[in-house]
């Protein structure tokens, strides 16, 4: 039985990020609000944080802020109250942090990073947060690569001994998932009025201070969806129900096809295609691990695989793109070759051809 109450637990999700490793497709929408399965990132998990009986949200915002408010308004669509803290200049993780302070009702929040798709159970994260009488506790998961993320080892107990931010040799492969849960003093103790990184200075001065931080470890379903490679595995794994959303209601399939689209009979979807609103698929098409970004047109014969396609992008016939990034409304001619992570610029137009491109063009 839990006795940790969520209604007594504010929610902070930073969303103040560029998105760079996402351009092109960051150039007009922040990362947390590109579409994935179907839905702007952010819904699966502002439907997760509504799920654990949270109420209370309040998103740091910077870059490209007004999208946000013009989707989740005041949150009530999605069964919470959603405030916002903008940064006209960005203030870096533990700025962002805090930044939202004023605005914190409760004296426990939980933060998020606001582009990781998790199916950590947010109840067992504040009853463990609870329990161990933690200042802060940090949810740690073990990925094969840490070198990109925060290497965090834990003693015997489970305290957190150190934090080291992308290093080149980190010490253990437990690594920073991207959500916190805080004590408001600690949130209060930040350094304000300029740039902090929570993880480069705010959690190595915690430490330093011999402030509690605890870690809380599992296996559930995580990852960071930075990168273009992590962002078509995600909307995948959404599309075919092996990540956790309850903004998708239990779906679980090959492919996800979305009101107004049209799919000419003979294409293949499978591999957790995502088919966005109004986009339109032709004959003998096939589409593996495709995100198909809404009214994007994708001519007969063509062959995308592991590849985002951008809102109003068209694909000419007989192309292969594969683990590419096309930006909105760029033009690939037919039988254009796109491979290894080419990255077409929103509007460009390569003409029919037959050249094969494979790096950034
Ligand atoms: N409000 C605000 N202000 N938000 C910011 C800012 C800022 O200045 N800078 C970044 N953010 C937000 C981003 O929008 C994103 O949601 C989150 O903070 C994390 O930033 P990323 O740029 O995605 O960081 P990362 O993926 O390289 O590394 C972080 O996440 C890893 C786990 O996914 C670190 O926290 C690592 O330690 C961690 O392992
Ligand atoms: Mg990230």
């Amino acid at each position: 039985m839990s006795d940790f109450d969520p209604k007594k637990v504010d929610a902070v999700v930073l969303v103040g990020g560029k998105g760079t490793r996402l351009r092109p497709l960051t150039l007009s929408l922040p990362k947390p609000m590109l579409p994935t399965a179907g839905f702007p990132f952010l819904t699966h998990l502002l439907s997760r944080i509504a799920a654990a009986g949270i109420e209370h949200v309040v998103l740091g915002t910077s870059y490209k802020a007004a999208v946000f408010e013009n989707e989740f308004g005041d949150g009530s669509k999605l069964g919470l109250q959603i405030e916002y803290v903008f940064e006209p200049e960005p203030l870096g993780t533990g700025g962002g942090i805090a930044n939202v302070s004023e605005k914190l009702r409760h004296d426990t929040a939980v933060v998020f990073n606001g582009d990781v798709l998790s199916g950590a159970d947010l109840g067992e994260l504040l009853q463990f947060h609870h329990n161990h009488d933690a200042q802060v506790s940090m949810h740690l998961v073990r990925v094969s690569d840490p070198r990109a993320f925060g290497s965090v080892p834990t003693d015997s107990d489970g305290r957190v001994t150190a934090f080291l931010e992308k290093t080149d040799d980190p010490p253990t492969d437990q690594i920073n998932a991207g959500c916190y849960v805080f004590d408001r003093e600690i949130i209060d103790r930040i350094p304000r009025g300029r740039e902090v990184s929570v993880e480069r200075e705010v959690f190595p001065a915690l430490l330093a201070d011999d402030v509690k931080i605890c870690g809380y470890v599992d296996a559930s379903y995580w990852r960071d969806m930075g990168t273009p490679e992590d962002f078509v595995r995600g909307s995948s794994d959404l599309v075919r129900g092996l990540a956790p959303s309850p903004a998708l209601g239990g779906h679980r399939g090959e492919s996800l096809v979305h009101d107004g689209a049209s799919v000419a009979p003979g294409a293949v979807l499978v591999g957790g295609t995502v088919v966005g609103r109004g986009a339109e698929i032709g004959p003998g098409v096939r589409l593996d691990g495709a995100v198909i970004f809404d009214g994007a047109r994708v001519e007969a014969g063509s062959m995308i695989e592991r590849s985002i396609i951008g809102f109003g992008a068209h694909i000419g016939p007989r192309a292969l793109i594969r683990d590419g990034v096309i930006g909105d409304g760029a033009v690939i001619g037919a039988r254009c070759e796109l491979l290894r992570g080419a990255r077409v610029w929103p509007g460009v137009v390569l003409p029919d051809c037959g050249i094969r491109y494979s790096s950034d063009v």
